[in-house]
């Protein structure tokens, strides 16, 4: 079945080294921008809720605002305790100006 993409945000809202909170059905999702390219996590931490998109980026990880746990950008992966639990993660597709995600 082909990935329904629903548009989010648009590219100027977030720059390289900006993180933007959008939600999709219902879902809080952190965009992050890395360099140029747009990765879409999870954006509740597994540990307990905080909001990554107000966290913290250092390359490619973010890092939690509540306790410090981080997550690898590109893989939604737990890097560092507290949490020990992937975020999902998120396709992206960037038309035009327009930023799609689809759900994992
Ligand atoms: S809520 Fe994220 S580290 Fe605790």
């Amino acid at each position: 079945m082909a990935q329904e993409y629903t548009k989010v945000a648009r590219t100027d809202e977030v720059p390289p080294g900006g993180m933007k909170q959008v939600e999709i059905g219902g879902e809080v999702v952190a965009l992050i921008n890395v360099g140029g390219d747009i990765c879409a996590i999870g954006g509740e931490c597994t540990h307990a809720g905080g909001l990554l998109a107000e966290g913290y980026l250092e390359g490619e990880s973010v890092e939690c605002p509540l306790h410090g746990a981080s997550f690898n950008v590109k893989t939604g992966d737990a890097e560092t305790p507290p949490a020990d639990e992937a975020v999902p993660l998120y396709q992206v597709k960037v038309e035009g100006s327009d930023i799609l995600i689809a759900r994992p």
